[in-house]
């Protein structure tokens, strides 16, 4: 069975500020996936507020926007066998405190806001959020 996929991971500005960068990429190159592309940027607002329009009705879009576009950020393709689940999963849950041992966001998230790290949920997300970041 054979089932790559790539998903669109981002390194958060909590993490970046940090100096988190490399040793989170380590994370995802020890546990199996590649680095298919990736670049460090910083979102305007709008631009943020475009990439998280599915929670536009939330109450924390205004902070979550303005968070991600706070400080920048190393936004990633990543690619690895059944890739989408393996990356939310490495992740952890959104809520550091809720997350397990091993995972991303229970060593490096400080907070709900600051989780340190985006996934994309599903493959049809992440070829969207590809689109977003790296549509030539
Ligand atoms: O990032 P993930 O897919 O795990 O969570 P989400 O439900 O898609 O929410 C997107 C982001 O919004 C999260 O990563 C959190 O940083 C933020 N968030 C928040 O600030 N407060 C909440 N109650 C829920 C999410
Ligand atoms: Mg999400």
């Amino acid at each position: 069975m054979n089932n790559m996929e790539q998903t669109l991971s981002i390194i958060k500005p909590d993490a970046v500020e940090r100096h988190l960068e490399n040793e989170i990429k380590d994370v995802f190159k020890n546990k199996g996936f590649s680095i298919i592309k990736e670049k460090k940027i910083q979102l305007e607002k709008e631009e943020a507020e475009k990439f998280y329009k599915v929670h536009e009705t939330k109450p924390f879009y205004n902070d979550l926007c303005n968070y991600l576009s706070s400080g920048p950020i190393v936004v990633m393709v990543l690619e690895k066998e059944n890739g989408v689940i393996a990356n939310r999963e490495l992740m952890g849950a959104t809520n550091p405190a809720d997350a397990d041992e091993g995972t991303i966001r229970k060593k490096y998230g400080i907070s709900i806001d600051k989780n340190s790290v985006h996934g994309s949920d599903s493959v049809e997300n992440a070829r969207i959020e590809i689109d977003f970041f790296f549509k030539d």
